[in-house]
């Protein structure tokens, strides 16, 4: 197992390159499921849950074929022979439910394992099943499996209205509308830039989408898709996390193919809180504006608002942010499992309920750590360049899914930082 060893230190300066989104590609690879043509994916990000999903593909019958040093993912689902998602690869990703609608749609049935419970919450899939329900669906929950059938005829378009945001019901039910005879609208759908990529994506495939980026889309159904080749959209939770480097540190970054509309609303708080944010043609350039961070509170919020997936690294911030903080988590219950380890770095936070009160110090001091999911784990990493002394983040499988070549990303702008292998 390895750990990432950090040492605080001076002000950080260069290009950190910000590769494509994991939660883009981890639902634009299922739709190859949805053609007997080949969907090939470029700006692809070498990550272990992309390599999970390959893998999951490849047990129903797929091919996926990474290519140029894993940036492209050549797909297809030509031979499709398998139906099941099996709970050994399930239990890995949650993300694997995200092949339920596509099978359904393409093979009138699929036995999809239930993905379980998570670090950060329950995260039922309840909408997933009600939406694909909606669309003549017939589900039934056996064994720790939904073994799921559309009538004959395959399924038909119908009227979803979410209760609440979910990004990923609204992934199964773009997918899974797009060959349903009919029309089938999503109500209440989730507006996040991954949304609109995979609409983008099925639209190059042939489907007829109207309404992504919008909490209301259209689907008219098609008899089939063909096959397309589709760049994956930037990953906006690798930019605002590096994005906060500079100001935890010191110093100027620019985030190459960084944009601001992936993150406004984002942009917006640490501007609030005394960064400066500039956009070019390199991309975003972010340092602090004049002297110290200052504390603001933050919400999160379904795109457009402030990101989940970036609250923990906000919270590393503004522990050594002047004055008070709070933070809400509105989307996840339980998801500030990064508070009691920046604790032991001598941050001051007390967590009741939903919410974080952060009073800021004026430094942190390093100290061993233990990640607990993937954005915990690098809001650990921001705060170790903040911090006197050496930080050592135990457990960092938790962040290869998600981020790729941090060590070599960090130390191109000036950070001390090593991976080490540990004992046992
Ligand atoms: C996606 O998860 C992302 N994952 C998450 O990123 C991200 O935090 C989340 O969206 C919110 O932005 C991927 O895209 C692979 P949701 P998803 O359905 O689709 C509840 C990361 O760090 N809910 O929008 O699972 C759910 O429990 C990960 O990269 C139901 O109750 O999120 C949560 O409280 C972590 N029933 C809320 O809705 C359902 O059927 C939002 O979940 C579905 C969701």
């Amino acid at each position: 197992m390895d750990s990432i060893i950090v040492t605080g230190g001076g002000p950080l300066s260069g290009t950190i390159p910000i590769a494509g989104a994991k939660n883009a590609c981890l639902t634009l690879m299922p739709a190859t499921l949805l053609s007997d043509e080949p969907l090939t994916l470029t700006n692809a990000p070498r990550l272990s849950d992309i390599r999970t999903m390959s893998q999951l593909l490849g047990s129903l019958g797929a091919e996926v074929s990474s290519l140029s040093d894993g940036l492209v993912l050549a797909m297809s689902s030509h031979d499709l022979n398998g139906e099941r998602a099996d709970y050994d690869i399930v239990r890995k990703m949650r993300a694997s439910i995200l092949v339920l609608g596509p099978l359904l749609a393409r093979q009138g049935r699929a036995v999809v394992s239930l993905p379980g419970g998570c670090a950060i919450g329950a995260r039922p899939v309840d909408l997933h099943l009600k939406a694909l329900e909606a669309m003549g669906a017939e589900l039934e929950l056996r064994d720790g499996y939904v073994h799921a059938k559309a009538p004959s005829g395959g399924l038909h378009g119908g009227i979803v209205d979410f209760p609440f945001v979910s990004v990923g019901a609204t992934e199964n039910a773009l997918m899974a509308a797009t060959l349903a005879r009919g029309t089938t609208v999503l109500k209440n759908a989730a507006q996040e830039p991954e949304i609109v990529d995979l609409v983008h994506c099925l639209q190059a495939m042939g489907a007829q989408i109207s309404g992504e980026g919008t909490d209301t889309i259209e689907i008219q159904g098609v008899d089939r898709l063909h096959g397309a080749t589709h760049r994956v959209v930037t990953d906006r939770i690798e930019l605002g996390t590096y994005m906060l480097a500079p100001l935890v540190a010191g110093g100027e970054v620019t985030l190459g193919g960084g944009r601001r509309n992936l993150l406004d609303a984002f942009c917006t708080k640490i501007e609030e809180a005394g960064a400066e944010v500039t956009e070019s043609d390199a991309g975003l350039t972010v340092k602090r504006a004049n002297g110290p961070m200052q504390a603001v509170d933050v919400e999160t919020q379904p795109f457009p608002g402030f990101p989940t997936d970036l609250q923990a690294q906000m919270m590393a911030l503004l522990c050594t942010a002047q004055g008070t903080s709070v933070l809400e988590e509105k989307i996840f219950e339980n998801r500030f499992m990064h508070a009691p380890e920046l604790i032991r770095m001598g941050a001051e936070i007390d967590v009741h309920g939903g919410h974080a009160t952060v009073t800021g110090v004026d430094k942190l001091k390093g100290a061993p750590v233990m990640a607990t999911d993937l954005r915990a784990s690098v809001s650990l990493i921001l705060a170790g360049l903040a911090a006197q002394g050496e930080t050592r983040v135990g457990r960092v499988y938790h962040l290869d899914r998600g981020y790729e070549h941090v060590v070599a990303k960090l130390r191109g702008v000036g950070a001390n930082i090593e991976r080490v292998k540990e004992d046992g």
